[in-house]
Protein backbone atom coordinates (compact mmCIF):
# COMPACT_ATOMS: atom_id res chain seq x y z
CA UNK A 1 0.00 0.00 0.00
CA UNK A 2 1.40 3.23 -0.86
CA UNK A 3 2.35 5.33 1.81
CA UNK A 4 1.62 9.09 2.29
CA UNK A 5 3.53 12.11 4.29
CA UNK A 6 1.51 13.72 6.78
CA UNK A 7 2.15 17.34 8.75
CA UNK A 8 0.76 18.29 10.99
CA UNK A 9 0.72 22.05 12.17
CA UNK A 10 -0.64 24.49 15.08
CA UNK A 11 -0.22 26.24 18.43
CA UNK A 12 1.54 24.92 21.35
CA UNK A 13 -1.25 22.61 23.41
CA UNK A 14 -3.52 22.00 20.37
CA UNK A 15 -3.18 18.07 20.46
CA UNK A 16 -0.72 17.82 18.02
CA UNK A 17 0.82 14.93 19.12
CA UNK A 18 -2.18 13.02 20.47
CA UNK A 19 -3.69 13.13 16.78
CA UNK A 20 0.00 12.32 15.42
CA UNK A 21 0.46 9.07 17.49
CA UNK A 22 -3.20 7.75 17.08
CA UNK A 23 -2.73 8.40 13.38
CA UNK A 24 0.60 7.03 13.23
CA UNK A 25 -0.44 4.23 15.38
CA UNK A 26 -3.10 3.25 12.90
CA UNK A 27 -1.64 3.46 10.05
CA UNK A 28 2.07 1.94 11.43
CA UNK A 29 3.79 5.10 10.29
CA UNK A 30 6.43 7.12 12.05
CA UNK A 31 5.58 9.68 14.47
CA UNK A 32 8.06 12.35 14.95
CA UNK A 33 7.76 14.81 17.61
CA UNK A 34 9.53 17.81 15.79
CA UNK A 35 9.49 20.35 18.98
CA UNK A 36 11.10 17.55 21.16
CA UNK A 37 14.12 18.52 19.00
CA UNK A 38 14.10 21.98 19.60
CA UNK A 39 13.54 21.30 23.41
CA UNK A 40 16.32 18.90 23.11
CA UNK A 41 18.63 21.96 21.84
CA UNK A 42 17.31 24.42 23.96
CA UNK A 43 18.09 21.83 27.41
CA UNK A 44 22.01 21.44 26.19
CA UNK A 45 21.97 25.25 25.85
CA UNK A 46 20.61 25.86 29.31
CA UNK A 47 22.89 23.14 30.52
CA UNK A 48 25.82 24.60 29.05
CA UNK A 49 24.54 27.89 30.36
CA UNK A 50 23.97 29.21 27.35
CA UNK A 51 20.90 31.17 28.49
CA UNK A 52 21.41 33.87 30.73
CA UNK A 53 17.93 35.90 32.46
CA UNK A 54 16.34 35.16 28.99
CA UNK A 55 19.33 36.32 26.73
CA UNK A 56 21.10 33.45 24.92
CA UNK A 57 24.47 33.23 23.76
CA UNK A 58 23.52 32.50 20.06
CA UNK A 59 27.46 32.67 18.68
CA UNK A 60 27.89 29.97 21.43
CA UNK A 61 24.84 28.33 20.27
CA UNK A 62 25.86 28.44 16.69
CA UNK A 63 29.60 27.11 17.52
CA UNK A 64 28.12 24.05 19.45
CA UNK A 65 26.21 23.11 17.00
CA UNK A 66 27.99 20.06 16.04
CA UNK A 67 28.47 18.41 19.43
CA UNK A 68 24.65 18.50 19.76
CA UNK A 69 23.15 15.19 18.42
CA UNK A 70 19.64 14.62 18.98
CA UNK A 71 17.78 11.30 18.49
CA UNK A 72 15.17 9.34 18.58
CA UNK A 73 15.25 5.74 20.15
CA UNK A 74 12.35 3.37 20.83
CA UNK A 75 11.53 1.84 23.76
CA UNK A 76 9.91 -1.22 23.51
CA UNK A 77 8.11 -1.22 27.00
CA UNK A 78 6.53 1.82 26.51
CA UNK A 79 5.91 1.28 22.77
CA UNK A 80 7.21 5.20 22.24
CA UNK A 81 10.17 6.75 20.80
CA UNK A 82 12.43 8.42 23.25
CA UNK A 83 14.30 11.35 23.13
CA UNK A 84 18.12 10.81 23.48
CA UNK A 85 20.69 14.44 23.44
CA UNK A 86 24.28 13.23 23.17
CA UNK A 87 23.13 9.80 24.33
CA UNK A 88 21.37 10.46 27.56
CA UNK A 89 17.53 9.98 27.62
CA UNK A 90 15.95 13.36 28.14
CA UNK A 91 12.64 12.94 27.18
CA UNK A 92 11.39 14.18 30.90
CA UNK A 93 13.49 16.89 31.19
CA UNK A 94 12.22 18.46 27.59
CA UNK A 95 8.90 19.10 29.02
CA UNK A 96 10.00 21.26 32.23
CA UNK A 97 8.98 24.30 32.35
CA UNK A 98 12.27 25.53 32.44
CA UNK A 99 13.05 24.36 28.72
CA UNK A 100 9.39 25.39 27.71
CA UNK A 101 10.11 29.08 28.64
CA UNK A 102 13.51 28.54 26.48
CA UNK A 103 12.65 27.06 23.98
CA UNK A 104 10.98 29.45 21.43
CA UNK A 105 14.63 31.93 21.50
CA UNK A 106 15.79 28.96 21.10
CA UNK A 107 14.04 28.01 17.80
CA UNK A 108 14.01 31.67 16.24
CA UNK A 109 17.85 30.84 15.56
CA UNK A 110 18.45 29.80 11.66
CA UNK A 111 21.23 27.59 12.04
CA UNK A 112 19.38 25.74 14.79
CA UNK A 113 16.29 25.16 12.63
CA UNK A 114 18.76 24.32 9.64
CA UNK A 115 20.24 21.67 11.33
CA UNK A 116 17.24 19.89 12.82
CA UNK A 117 15.02 20.57 9.42
CA UNK A 118 17.94 18.70 8.06
CA UNK A 119 17.42 15.68 10.36
CA UNK A 120 13.86 15.67 9.76
CA UNK A 121 13.59 15.87 6.32
CA UNK A 122 15.96 12.37 6.45
CA UNK A 123 13.72 10.80 8.57
CA UNK A 124 10.75 11.53 6.20
CA UNK A 125 12.31 10.39 3.36
CA UNK A 126 10.54 7.40 2.44
CA UNK A 127 7.18 8.77 3.78
CA UNK A 128 4.79 6.72 5.98
CA UNK A 129 5.80 9.38 8.33
CA UNK A 130 3.30 12.20 10.80
CA UNK A 131 5.29 14.69 11.99
CA UNK A 132 4.33 17.62 14.48
CA UNK A 133 5.59 20.72 14.96
CA UNK A 134 4.96 24.86 13.64
CA UNK A 135 6.61 24.39 10.54
CA UNK A 136 6.47 20.79 9.25
CA UNK A 137 3.64 21.56 6.23
CA UNK A 138 5.05 24.32 4.71
CA UNK A 139 9.47 24.13 4.99
CA UNK A 140 10.09 20.19 6.37
CA UNK A 141 7.63 18.86 3.52
CA UNK A 142 6.53 21.45 1.66
CA UNK A 143 4.86 18.57 -0.80
CA UNK A 144 3.48 16.24 2.11
CA UNK A 145 -0.07 15.10 0.74
CA UNK A 146 -1.69 15.45 4.10
CA UNK A 147 -1.22 18.94 6.04
CA UNK A 148 -3.33 19.74 9.04
CA UNK A 149 -3.39 22.63 10.94
CA UNK A 150 -4.92 23.02 14.50
CA UNK A 151 -6.23 25.13 16.73
CA UNK A 152 -7.97 26.02 19.80
CA UNK A 153 -8.54 28.85 22.49
CA UNK A 154 -5.53 30.05 24.31
CA UNK A 155 -7.84 29.23 27.22
CA UNK A 156 -8.50 25.92 26.47
CA UNK A 157 -4.97 24.72 26.04
CA UNK A 158 -3.36 26.29 29.20
CA UNK A 159 -6.16 24.12 30.79
CA UNK A 160 -4.90 20.62 29.34
CA UNK A 161 -1.00 21.78 29.55
CA UNK A 162 -1.77 22.32 33.22
CA UNK A 163 -3.77 19.46 33.95
CA UNK A 164 -0.92 17.75 32.65
CA UNK A 165 2.11 19.62 34.10
CA UNK A 166 -0.15 18.79 37.45
CA UNK A 167 -0.71 15.30 37.12
CA UNK A 168 2.85 14.82 36.21
CA UNK A 169 3.56 16.22 39.52
CA UNK A 170 4.50 19.44 38.66
CA UNK A 171 3.50 22.62 41.05
CA UNK A 172 2.90 25.12 38.39
CA UNK A 173 0.19 28.11 38.45
CA UNK A 174 -2.62 27.81 35.91
CA UNK A 175 -1.60 31.84 35.09
CA UNK A 176 2.01 30.88 34.56
CA UNK A 177 0.88 28.05 31.97
CA UNK A 178 -1.17 30.61 30.25
CA UNK A 179 1.25 32.82 30.37
CA UNK A 180 3.72 30.62 28.92
CA UNK A 181 1.35 29.49 26.05
CA UNK A 182 0.41 33.30 25.03
CA UNK A 183 4.01 34.41 24.84
CA UNK A 184 4.81 30.80 22.68
CA UNK A 185 2.30 31.64 20.37
CA UNK A 186 3.68 35.35 19.81
CA UNK A 187 7.00 34.16 19.41
CA UNK A 188 6.34 31.30 17.24
CA UNK A 189 4.05 33.29 14.88
CA UNK A 190 6.27 36.27 14.63
CA UNK A 191 9.56 34.89 14.82
CA UNK A 192 11.44 35.64 11.17
CA UNK A 193 12.69 31.99 10.08
CA UNK A 194 9.59 29.94 9.88
CA UNK A 195 7.31 31.65 11.62
CA UNK A 196 4.12 29.50 12.65
CA UNK A 197 1.19 29.71 9.84
CA UNK A 198 -1.22 27.87 8.03
CA UNK A 199 -0.33 26.14 4.98
CA UNK A 200 -2.85 27.28 1.91
CA UNK A 201 -3.56 23.42 1.12
CA UNK A 202 -3.78 23.15 5.17
CA UNK A 203 -6.57 22.08 6.42
CA UNK A 204 -7.67 23.54 9.32
CA UNK A 205 -9.10 21.75 12.89
CA UNK A 206 -10.08 23.55 15.73
CA UNK A 207 -10.81 21.06 18.82
CA UNK A 208 -11.73 23.59 21.51
CA UNK A 209 -15.23 21.75 21.58
CA UNK A 210 -14.62 18.56 19.50
CA UNK A 211 -13.98 15.13 21.27
CA UNK A 212 -10.64 13.09 20.90
CA UNK A 213 -12.87 10.51 18.97
CA UNK A 214 -14.79 12.94 16.45
CA UNK A 215 -11.60 14.59 15.70
CA UNK A 216 -9.84 11.18 15.13
CA UNK A 217 -12.98 9.73 13.14
CA UNK A 218 -12.80 13.61 10.79
CA UNK A 219 -9.01 13.32 10.25
CA UNK A 220 -8.96 9.46 9.59
CA UNK A 221 -11.44 10.58 6.72
CA UNK A 222 -9.25 13.31 5.15
CA UNK A 223 -6.13 10.21 5.51
CA UNK A 224 -8.17 7.51 3.86
CA UNK A 225 -9.24 10.31 0.98
CA UNK A 226 -5.26 10.96 0.47
CA UNK A 227 -4.55 7.08 0.34
CA UNK A 228 -7.46 6.43 -2.12
CA UNK A 229 -5.55 9.18 -5.02
CA UNK A 230 -2.00 8.70 -3.58
O1 LIG B 1 5.46 21.40 20.15
P1 LIG B 1 6.23 21.93 21.35
O2 LIG B 1 5.42 22.87 22.21
O3 LIG B 1 6.90 20.87 22.13
O4 LIG B 1 7.40 22.82 20.69
C1 LIG B 1 8.34 23.47 21.48
C2 LIG B 1 8.81 24.74 20.79
O5 LIG B 1 9.62 24.41 19.67
C3 LIG B 1 7.73 25.68 20.28
O6 LIG B 1 7.51 26.75 21.18
C4 LIG B 1 8.23 26.17 18.98
C5 LIG B 1 9.36 25.29 18.59
N1 LIG B 1 9.10 24.49 17.39
C6 LIG B 1 9.45 25.04 16.18
O7 LIG B 1 9.88 26.19 16.14
N2 LIG B 1 9.32 24.31 15.05
C7 LIG B 1 8.84 23.07 15.08
N3 LIG B 1 8.73 22.37 13.94
C8 LIG B 1 8.46 22.50 16.31
C9 LIG B 1 8.59 23.24 17.45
Amino acid sequence: MKKITIAIDGFSSTGKSTLAKQLAQKLQYVYVDSGAMYRAVALYALEHKLIDDNVLNTEKLIASLPYINVAFQYNNSLKASELYLNEVNVNTEIRSMIVSNAVSIVASVPEVRKQLVALQQQMGAKKGIVMDGRDIGTVVFPDAELKLFMTASAHTRAQRRYEELVSGGTTVSFDAVLENITSRDHLDSTREDSPLFKAKDAIEIDNSSLSLEDQFEKVLALVNSKLAIA
